[in-house]
């Protein structure tokens, strides 16, 4: 039996995907048998509404000087932590005296906005290859985990922070009341932590369940978030949209005393009431949804097979690996995944083992399919590869539901 995380009631899995490797453990034909599968599920808390992971990996068996995912792969990405990034500078009235720190600052996407100007900023981040590049940047980069001790030792040497800042990484740590209560200790009395996620309302309302995987221990709301950070003190003010990793939101908080709320949260809280986060029947409703999306991608890509026709993979995701392995398909079904990736090119994908190719072994041959692994750059891709669709290829999709274009 698994104990919500939070509030220690026990949970409700909704959805099994199995045995799965880590979503971004891209590795070696030497190391097929000794890779390590755990058991893939999601559950909700019945009593505090949170949607997290049942059991899940070390994250020193995830976050480490091997790490895959670099912030700057995609030009959108770079240019919307930009836009993040002024945004806060000036939401907040920052000058360069101010301390920025940012949590899973990766390569550095983020805080070179702040650096490059002068500001006083610091990076936590545990993977060392990632954190490397970032300080090649001129990126001031701490290479460890972010939690309650972290937040202290930052505070004792540089004073607190008047922003402390984050995209993609607060749902990826296990113990959110450590990073709730380092929050509150870092944060100067009139300071901001900002930090966006993929959101659970977008994943139920995109039938995304490749947004669960290893890394993705919680699927936040605005209703857990405002939950978990007032247990410390900490009031959401503000709540924005966002676009990217298809679906996600800013979260705005500060120190609770005298914070003042933006109209924006209620309507948010209300938008999540209307979508049954809080009801066990809505996960109901996407565990059906899933099976029906994996019942249909097999079928899509077995018929392309069947009629002796290329199907490829574009973009190796983490998110790719749980539709890979949900799916069950195989290398005699996807030929190859192209990406842009020098980390994960030659190398093989988890769990299903189909090769990681550079984006050359597409262009130079077209296939006659290719899954989008990458939907959340949908745009970005479909537009710089127009001359494949010119050419005859046909893209396969699997959210919001399964279909070829
Ligand atoms: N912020 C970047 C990277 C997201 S990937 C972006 O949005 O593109 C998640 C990052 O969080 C990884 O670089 C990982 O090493 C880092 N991370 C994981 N656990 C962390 C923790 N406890 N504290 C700080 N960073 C962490
Ligand atoms: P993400 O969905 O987690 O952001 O990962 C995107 C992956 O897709 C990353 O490995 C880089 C790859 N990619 C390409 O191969 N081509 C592209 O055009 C883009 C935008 C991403
Ligand atoms: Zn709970």
């Amino acid at each position: 039996m698994h104990h919500c995380r939070i509030c220690n009631h026990p949970t409700e899995t909704f959805l099994d995907l199995g045995p799965m490797p880590l979503a971004n453990a891209f590795l070696l034909p030497e190391d097929f048998l000794r890779e390590h599968f755990y058991s893939l599920r999601a559950a909700f808390c019945p009593s505090c509404g949170m949607v997290q992971i049942a059991d899940n990996p070390d994250p020193e068996d995830m976050f480490h000087g091997d790490y895959a995912y670099f912030s700057g792969q995609s030009r959108y990405m770079v240019q919307h932590f930009q836009g993040f990034a002024h945004s806060v500078r000036d939401t907040l009235g920052l000058g360069p005296k101010d301390l920025v720190v940012e949590i899973g600052s990766n390569d550095g996407t983020m805080l070179t906005n702040f650096a490059s100007a002068g500001f006083r900023h610091l990076g936590i981040e545990p993977s060392g290859n990632v954190a490397d590049v970032a300080r090649a940047k001129g990126v001031e980069t701490l290479v460890t985990f972010f939690n309650r001790e972290t937040a202290l030792a930052v505070r004792e040497q540089q004073g607190p922070a008047a922003a402390i800042i984050g995209a993609n990484v607060v749902a990826h740590i296990p113990d959110m009341h450590s990073v709730a209560a380092g929050i509150k200790a870092l944060l100067a009395p009139d300071g901001s932590f900002v930090f966006e996620a993929p959101d659970l309302a977008s994943m139920i309302v995109n039938g995304a369940y490749d947004q669960i995987y290893d890394e993705h221990i919680y699927f936040l709301s605005a209703s857990t978030v405002a939950h978990v950070f007032g247990l410390y003190g900490l009031t959401l003010v503000d709540v924005q949209e966002q676009w990217v990793h298809g679906g996600s939101l800013r979260f705005w908080l500060r120190h609770s005393e005298g914070a003042r709320i933006s109209d924006a949260v209620a309507r948010q809280l209300a938008k999540e009431t209307r979508l049954g986060l809080g009801e066990t029947k809505t996960y109901d409703a996407f565990r059906r949804r899933c099976e029906k999306s994996r019942d249909q991608l097999r079928q899509v890509v077995g018929d392309a097979r069947a009629a002796g026709k290329r199907v490829v993979g574009y973009g190796a995701t983490a998110k790719g690996t749980i539709v890979l392995n949900y799916c069950g398909l195989t290398p005699e079904m996807i030929e190859f995944v192209s990406d842009t990736t020098p980390a994960k090119q030659y190398k093989f994908t988890p769990g299903t083992h189909i090769p990681v190719l550079p984006h050359g072994a597409f262009a130079a041959d077209y296939p006659d399919y290719a899954v989008l692994f990458a939907w959340n750059h949908r745009e970005e891709i479909l537009a710089k590869e127009s001359q494949y669709a010119a050419k005859g290829g046909k893209w396969i999709f699997y959210v919001p539901d399964v279909h070829v274009l």
